[in-house]
């Protein structure tokens, strides 16, 4: 993790990836890193999995982000946005430094950056029951059109709905609005900036691709602190591809 900072320095974003499955050991290294509220967060799950995959989750952002800011993990300030997006909260020195977390299963992506502010969203690929039914409810028009296209054109229709919805989530969570955000999103409201990217070829860890699983993500990138200035799709989207490490990515 040393070199994190470096790679900030010369990437739009920088990727990391953890693996949350939790024997006792690691458990017992993640719990000490909580903070208070975290460790309450912990206590609180009643199903044991979700409780370790919470505790070494949040355990390894602590590392990941003390790694980018050469703090120790413990001091590490976190707070919760309007809508629940984890930030850095005062007392990390002024540094900014903007990321987001998505998880599934036992995979953890963090995406990290220094100049925007950053939206990210895994799934592994599976069948989505009614998807067509899903699609319609949660894609903006084009997307719902590209969807379709994809589909006709013989691709599975859960992986290449997935692929639209983790854009869909990556953007939402780079504004930090959430779920709440997608009447919005719908309505073609895009965010200062915005570049969405596919994720191709994240380096998971073993375990994660064990039984053929495969996973859909994507990563947004948009001018920090612009909740409220969005402005139309067409004048605001992909000006220039972000660079991203170490996964390669493809314009979406
Ligand atoms: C919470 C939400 C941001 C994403 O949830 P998700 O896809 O279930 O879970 P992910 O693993 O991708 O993301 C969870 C992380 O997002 C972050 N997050 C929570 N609220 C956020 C917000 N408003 N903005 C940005 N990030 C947020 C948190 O870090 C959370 O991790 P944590 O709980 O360990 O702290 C929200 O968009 C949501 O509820 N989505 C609904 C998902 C859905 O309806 N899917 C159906 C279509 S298949």
């Amino acid at each position: 993790m040393a070199d994190l900072s470096v790679r900030l320095a010369s990437h739009d974003a920088v990727l990391c990836v953890t693996s949350l499955f939790a024997d006792d050991a690691k458990l017992g290294r993640s719990l000490p890193l909580l903070s208070r509220d975290e460790r309450a967060r912990f206590d609180a799950y009643t199903n044991a999995v979700v409780a370790r995959r919470f505790a070494v989750g949040r355990s390894a952002l602590r590392e990941i982000i003390g790694g980018a800011l050469g703090m120790a993990p413990t001091c590490i300030p976190l707070r919760e946005g309007l809508h629940g997006k984890p930030a850095l909260g005062r007392g990390a020195g002024g540094r900014g430094l903007w990321f987001s977390i998505a998880h599934t299963e036992d995979v953890m992506l963090v995406a990290l950056s220094r100049s925007f502010d950053v939206g990210i969203d895994l799934e592994r690929s599976r069948s989505i029951e009614q998807w067509e039914r899903v699609a319609d409810r949660v894609l903006a028009t084009g997307e719902r059109a590209q969807l379709q296209h994809a589909v006709e054109a013989g691709e599975d229709a859960g992986t290449a709905f997935l692929r639209h919805w983790c854009r869909v989530e990556a953007e939402l969570k780079a504004i930090g609005c959430g779920i709440a955000g997608l009447e919005d999103h719908r309505a073609g409201k895009r965010p200062l900036g915005l570049r969405i990217v596919d994720l191709k070829d994240v380096p998971f860890p073993d375990e994660a691709m064990s039984n053929g699983a495969r996973y859909q993500a994507a990563l947004a990138l948009c001018s920090p602190g612009v909740d409220s200035a969005r402005q139309s799709a067409l004048a605001s989207t992909q000006a220039v591809a972000p660079t991203i490490e170490p996964a390669k990515a493809s314009t979406a």
